[in-house]
């Protein structure tokens, strides 16, 4: 039951049942309601709705400032009462929350603030970062985990998230390849939309949703070299086929906010291009929520060359459509002179409130402005117990195993008298506080070393451990501590070696050269593998890393991410076999840095690689495939796909293609197998990629059962984007790969065939024996039917 805000309501000369029904309110109503508003604000006013402010300071401490005068906050409350402030981000509790919201109703027009913060992978809960829940490759969980993020955050007086990031992702150097879900154009998506229904729901005005935020519009995963915040420059072919379609997907879908990058993109830094938010955004995709600027993007604008000051860069930025202005000041400070000399209008300015409006009327907030927040709520629900294990079963099912020889996980404990644990990222608190998980708390987590010794607790396993180092593991710092646990790897019957990165080395403005284990953590792992103890090698990574010693000498890897709260518990369901491993790669595993980027959805080329032609694509110091391939991780169970089989080998433009497989689980444990569908046009007079994923399924399948898994391929899987941008197909051959791994080699062809009634304009001008071949399949069918 929601409650009127009277006082706005008389202000607004509204009637009660307008208001009080927001929620259910046709658009018509809405915009009317913002007509009013926009009537009675000054253009003051009006840019103080654009601006959002924030502290970056305020973001890193979630305590109660010991001297309110030096908070941040106390400044912004003095903007908002003044009625010039429409957003705040890095809020810390219901308790502020509700602050803001009480001086904006002693503003003049008392327009309630809209609250964003962070909240990526997780608000008090942490789920795996956004890449390892791309792992999973479980929809459902992923969803399941952003409405819980979304519960928590709204508890805390949130209204807006600024997630999901969804970059494609093709270099692992970009240390905010973390925050996306890979470096695929359809998981991508698919994981975004997941993630956008979880934070919003069918409607984010509910008390426990939050409005979700695609960003970084666009282009950003291409920054040159993986340099955090330096340029992208890529043709519009490419920005269309790989960059767009994930943003458009969480358009259609109904993401309520867009956030520009940081970026130049082909020479116009996106905060202030017109042509992609204009043109794109607005016109082509008809997007009508919110566009908001990354943190001072628009005055970035300056150091990007495009702006000469702050004044041009409002100007460009406001004229290209930006309507927020992420903490810098330029809107506010010279939106009201641009409008005077003319060179922003005052319908730019409008159009920009009346998209802010619009979401806070979206949001509910005209209803409960500041009685929304019940204080107490917070403690009841943050890191509640069914959010923790939530979080413990996606970080379970993140993990994706690399490696298993002879089956020597998962470990069996009748054969272990002492296990010993190595390695400093093993019981590091703080390490389990991933980049961009800003409210978790060292207090809620659980390290692997505690996971393990929980797991091993009622049994006869004596649980050891030796830092060896520290997380970045310089041995010479301390040789007689490395040493030592060596010598205990020695001495015991299995050893787990936590490895990788730490967070620090993870996320935003986090680049690197080199992706190799940091120090001597392989001199580390070379140690254990001398010592002839059984070992598994734990990766505790934000992006793919170059991994080569141990896939050929380590008997068993497992990627495990930087996994949120429960990410140690969850090791330990997975390392003793509780739960089944069943996380497929989302970006390929290079073998070194040199190969980068390295991905599967590569452009045909005239001379692909093959072994022993000199005259084909390859290196002469390295291989030239990857070391593991997206889509690849292994099961304790085995699992065979076989019997593809399609409706049809001759397809009609405008029909579908039904495909399907037989998948079996072959081993003897139960376990979950992802079936990927990837599609090939063989020839197109604009060229197509080697293999595309078009669908995929997370199926459960019990020892022995055998489960037929069905695919649908449209037209639109069958489509590109012609010279003109419009989605076309072109008659042809088509090959179906069915497998468990964009490697996956079992397929079937398909010739599709010119048709008068496709949908997407089905290109025509196909040879008359094509046309009369489709006559003939359209007669045959017919005849059929
Ligand atoms: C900068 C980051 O690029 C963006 O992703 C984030 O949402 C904002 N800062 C706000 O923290």
């Amino acid at each position: 039951m929601y409650h009127c805000n009277l006082p706005s309501l008389l202000i607004l000369s509204l009637s009660v049942s307008l208001v009080c029904g927001a929620l259910n309110r046709t658009r018509h109503e809405i915009e009317r309601d913002i007509d009013a508003l926009l009537e009675r604000m000054t253009l003051e006013e009006k840019l103080g709705q654009l601006q959002q402010l924030g502290n970056v300071m305020a973001m890193f401490s979630n305590s109660e400032p010991d001297n309110p005068a030096g908070d941040p906050l106390a400044e912004h409350l003095q903007l908002i009462r003044q009625g010039v402030v429409g957003s705040i981000l890095y809020v810390r509790g219901a308790k502020r929350a509700n602050d803001i919201q009480r001086a904006a109703m002693e503003s003049r027009l008392q327009i309630p603030v809209l609250i964003g913060f962070d909240v990526i992978h997780g608000y008090r809960t942490l789920f795996p970062i956004p890449l390892g829940e791309a792992a999973s490759w479980d929809l459902d969980a992923v969803q399941r985990a952003a409405g819980i993020a979304a519960v928590e955050a709204r508890s805390a007086g949130i209204h807006w998230t600024f997630a999901p990031m969804m970059d494609v992702t093709r270099d692992p150097r970009w240390g905010r390849v973390m925050e996306g879900a890979g470096e695929d154009v359809f998981l991508v998506a698919e994981m975004s939309k997941a993630k956008i229904r979880g934070f919003q729901g069918t409607d984010f005005s509910q008390k426990d949703k939050v409005m979700a935020c695609a960003k970084h519009f666009v282009g950003y995963g291409a920054v040159e070299a993986g340099r955090d915040f330096n340029s992208v420059d890529i043709s519009e072919r490419q920005l269309r086929e790989v960059y767009l379609p994930p943003f458009q997907a969480a358009v259609e879908a109904g993401v309520g906010s867009v956030m520009m990058g940081y970026h130049n993109l082909n020479g116009v830094p996106v905060t202030g291009n017109h042509w992609l938010i204009r043109q794109v955004l607005r016109k082509e995709w008809q997007f009508d929520g919110l566009v908001v600027s990354d943190y001072e993007s628009v005055q970035d604008l300056i150091g990007h060359g495009m702006a000469v000051n702050h004044s041009e860069a409002a100007m460009y930025a406001l004229n290209a459509g930006t309507d927020m202005e992420m903490v810098s000041r330029s809107y506010v400070a010279h939106g009201a002179k641009l409008v005077e000399e003319g060179k922003v209008t005052v319908e730019t300015v409008n159009t920009a409130v009346r998209n802010v409006l619009r979401t806070k009327f979206r949001l509910g907030l005209f209803e409960q402005p500041f009685q929304f927040v019940d204080e107490e709520l917070a403690a009841k629900t943050l890191a509640k117990p069914e959010h923790l294990q939530a979080a413990r079963e996606l970080a379970a099912k993140s993990f994706v195993l690399l490696k298993n020889e002879r089956n020597i996980l998962p470990i069996d404990i009748r054969n272990v008298k002492e296990l010993v644990v190595i390695g400093a990222l093993a019981d590091d608190k703080a390490n389990t506080i991933d980049s961009w998980g800003v409210e978790g708390r060292m207090e809620d987590s659980v390290t692997v070393l505690e996971g393990i010794r929980e797991r091993l607790r009622n049994t006869s396993v004596t649980v050891k451990f030796f830092k060896a180092c520290d997380a970045v593991c310089n041995s010479s710092k301390n040789p007689d501590e490395f040493q030592q646990a060596l010598n205990a790897a020695g001495t015991s019957d299995f050893v787990v070696a936590v490895v990788g990165e730490t967070v620090g080395v993870s996320g935003e403005g986090a680049s690197l050269t080199n992706l190799n284990l940091s120090g001597d953590q392989l001199k580390l792992l070379q140690g254990i593998a001398e010592s002839g103890t059984p070992f598994v090698v734990v990766l505790k990574n934000g992006r793919p890393l170059t991994i080569e010693w141990l896939a050929d000498y380590a008997p068993a890897i497992l990627v495990t991410w930087h996994s949120g709260t429960m990410g140690g518990p969850a090791v330990a369901d997975v390392l003793f076999g509780d739960v089944n491993p069943s996380g497929k790669l989302p970006m390929t595993f290079p073998r070194s840095v040199g190969q980068v980027p390295l991905y599967y959805d590569q452009k045909n080329i005239w001379r692909p690689y093959v072994a022993g032609n000199i005259f084909t694509e390859k290196y002469k110091d390295s291989s030239i495939l990857p070391l593991y391939p997206f889509g690849f991780g292994l099961s304790y169970t085995s699992f065979s796909i076989t019997n593809l089989r399609l409706n049809s080998t001759y397809v009609m433009a405008g029909d579908s293609v039904t495909v399907s497989v037989d998948l079996t689980n072959t081993g003897n444990r139960d376990g979950e197998e992802v079936v990927q569908l990837y599609l090939r046009d063989v020839a197109a007079r604009i060229t197509r990629s080697v293999r595309q994923l078009k669908a995929f399924r997370k199926v459960a399948v019990k020892v022995g059962e055998r489960k037929r898994v069905d695919f649908t391929l449209t037209e639109r899987d069958m489509g590109f984007l012609d010279e003109a941008w419009r989605m076309t197909v072109e008659p042809g051959e088509f090959v179906v790969f069915v497998g468990n791994s964009s490697d996956a080699e079992l397929s079937r062809t398909f010739t599709l065939f010119p048709s008068l009634f496709s949908s997407t304009g089905v290109f025509v001008a196909g040879t008359t024996t094509a046309w009369l071949l489709s006559f003939a399949v359209l007669l045959s069918n017919n005849l059929k039917t």
